[in-house]
């Protein structure tokens, strides 16, 4: 099919058919990996080896399952610090025999536990048209794991419903785990979405007070993956508040590997796929955040404080705050009709916290933050479909909303920012705040892409030719080059094709005009994606390679990243103009 030669001087790639084990870039990019599942990143810490995992070793090497992956740029062009989450495991690729969590050994378990969190790494190239590769034991180098010391902070830090037994005191939680899409802050941190992490616990029972929560954060009858075995704080029976100190937004100082990163509540607690932030007009930090669940919402957070600029200790120390204080909004999208043959409308932000206090009637505020659903639920927020990744473009002032698919829609839910009942492929709504200003109660938004095969009528290509754009299903991650392009990862695509990386051009001739530039392996998702400040790489962190029914160590159905290990492994790989 000629669909032409893209803006940015590649021509797409056409899909390729699920379960080819194989990276597809366009003619004239070449791809390579730089980094493993299992790379020794921490001093002293040994070479990857399938056969011979251990806990220890893994807590010095790159985690498992890379999401988010973003890159704060040195002191010169050519030096970075990798920072990427490592959002869960595949317990049955990763080791031998593996029947269910009950054949784990504990010390697998402890394997499994110390390759979740996140993964911080220096980076370097030669000059601006050589690859990047990883530096191996550098300064900035670390692991962040299920174990590490996080400090809790804002309103609900201390509250009666985060206190256990190993922490009366409610601030201080071992590990982060589930963490998905992200941001990086203009004061250099790394912001992280805490969302599946109901799975880890095994909730046989909940308590009677939490049992609303329990049944709306999916934690009800929860089966755990083994991790109660070697820690009795992931049995809820025995530990109810546990769970309660997962759910938040986490933010992490990649330039200090000495720092204690931080859970912020004023956030609130629910599946946080990710969070961006943009600086308002008036110095103020304004987050966006999907809660990634079919019928969920879509969240706003703007701080008390504002941004500072600069980079002096004073100003650094006051910016580290600007998450911790705040209020929290849950959005309402009213449509103006089908009519106009497209899907826009007008939206509201509805408080749940507000000058420090609840905004929801019979809930206090420790309860709001908490128990987010519960709260947003009570205002009457507009169930979306599925909302992950959802980030402002700085470029145009606008925010980007990707809905994953929602196939359990039925044509009586239909509303028109989730127009399409048994919704397969997802769809991504922009949103322009009232005045240019994301601290605004209101917003104008419109839908700017619903996916699918261009054949299939109820896609929308932006006034785009169907004959030139690629098919695409289950936008999940977004990011903006510096031009303001949107550049899309998919999880998931129902087309029969491998997922793929796209590129979306908001402006200009080629607005609308949608281009596939990257295919992955057998069963992997993309993630990432990141372009580099110069347009000279793209990033994509390739999560579950191999993952599907059939697939173990004795039968891998991925050899990616192709190193002879003879087992799949989560990397990052950069994508680059051979010239
Ligand atoms: Fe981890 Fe919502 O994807
Ligand atoms: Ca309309
Ligand atoms: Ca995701
Ligand atoms: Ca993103």
């Amino acid at each position: 099919r000629g669909r032409g030669t893209s803006p940015f001087g590649f021509t797409p790639i056409e899909p390729v058919p699920a379960g080819t084990d194989k990276v597809v870039v366009p003619e004239g990019f070449t791809w390579s990996t730089i980094i493993a599942w299992g790379d020794p990143i921490l001093p002293g810490a040994p070479e990857f080896d399938f056969d011979r995992q251990s806990a220890a070793a893994q807590a010095g090497q790159f985690g498992y399952n890379n999401d988010y992956t973003t890159l704060i740029r040195g002191k010169s062009q050519n030096d970075a610090t990798l920072v990427c989450n490592n959002e869960y495991t595949n317990d049955e690729l990763m080791f031998r025999g593996y029947t269910g969590s009950a054949s784990l050994t504990p010390e697998q378990i402890r394997i499994t536990m110390a390759a979740h969190g996140m993964s911080v790494v220096a980076v370097e190239r030669k000059s601006a048209k050589a690859e990047w590769s990883y530096v191996r034991g550098a300064t900035v180098n670390r692991r962040v794991t299920a174990t590490t010391p996080f400090v809790v902070d804002g309103p609900a830090a201390g509250s009666r419903l985060l206190r256990t037994s190993a922490d009366p005191s409610g601030t201080r939680v071992l590990g982060t785990f589930g963490n998905c899409a992200g941001g990086t802050t203009p004061w250099g941190t790394v912001i992280s979405g805490e969302e599946n992490f109901n799975g880890y616990f095994s909730a046989a029972t909940a308590p009677a007070d939490q049992a609303a929560a329990y049944q709306r954060y999916g934690l009800t009858g929860s089966k755990g993956r083994g991790w109660e075995r070697v820690d009795g704080r992931f049995d809820a029976t025995q530990e109810p508040n546990e769970v309660n100190r997962f759910g938040w937004v986490v933010e992490l100082d990649p330039s200090d590997p000495t720092s204690t990163p931080v859970k912020h509540t004023a956030m609130g607690r629910m599946k946080h796929e990710g969070a961006n932030v943009t600086i308002a007009p008036d110095g103020r930090v304004v987050a966006y955040m999907g809660d990634d669940e079919r019928f969920d919402y879509l969240y706003k957070f703007v701080s008390r404080d504002t941004f500072r600029k600069g980079n002096s200790p004073k100003a650094r120390k006051h910016n580290l705050g600007l998450l911790s204080e705040g209020d929290l909004y849950v959005a309402k999208f009213t449509g103006d009709g089908f009519e106009d043959g497209i899907s826009d409308g007008s939206g509201e932000w509805l408080a749940i916290t507000k000058d420090g206090k609840s905004q929801v009637p019979g809930m206090s505020l420790e309860e709001v933050l908490v128990w987010t659903r519960l709260a947003a639920d009570k205002l009457g927020a507009t169930k979306m479909d599925r909302p992950e990744d959802v980030e402002p473009n700085l470029v145009n002032g606008r925010t980007y909303v990707v809905c994953t698919n929602n196939t359990r829609r039925t044509p009586s839910q239909i509303d028109e920012a989730n127009p399409r009942a048994n919704n397969k492929h997802g769809h991504i709504i922009e949103i322009t705040p009232t005045r240019g200003d994301d601290t605004q109660p209101t917003f104008a938004w419109k839908i700017v892409l619903i996916a699918g095969d261009p054949n299939d009528p109820t896609t929308y290509w932006n006034g785009y030719d169907r004959s030139e754009v690629s098919p695409i299903s289950c936008p999940d991650n977004i990011a903006f080059d510096e031009a303001g392009n949107m550049w899309i990862a998919t999880d998931g695509n129902a087309l029969g094709a491998c997922d793929g990386m796209y590129l979306y051009p908001l402006e200009g001739p080629h607005k609308g005009h949608l281009q596939q530039f990257l295919s992955v392996p057998a069963y992997a998702e993309t993630c990432g994606p990141l372009v580099t400040w110069d347009q000279r790489t793209v990033l994509a962190a390739v999560q579950h390679p191999g993952e599907e029914t059939g697939g173990s160590p004795e039968t891998p159905l991925s050899q990616f990243p192709y190193q002879g290990d003879g087992q799949p492994r989560p990397a990052v790989i950069q994508i680059r103009p051979t010239r």
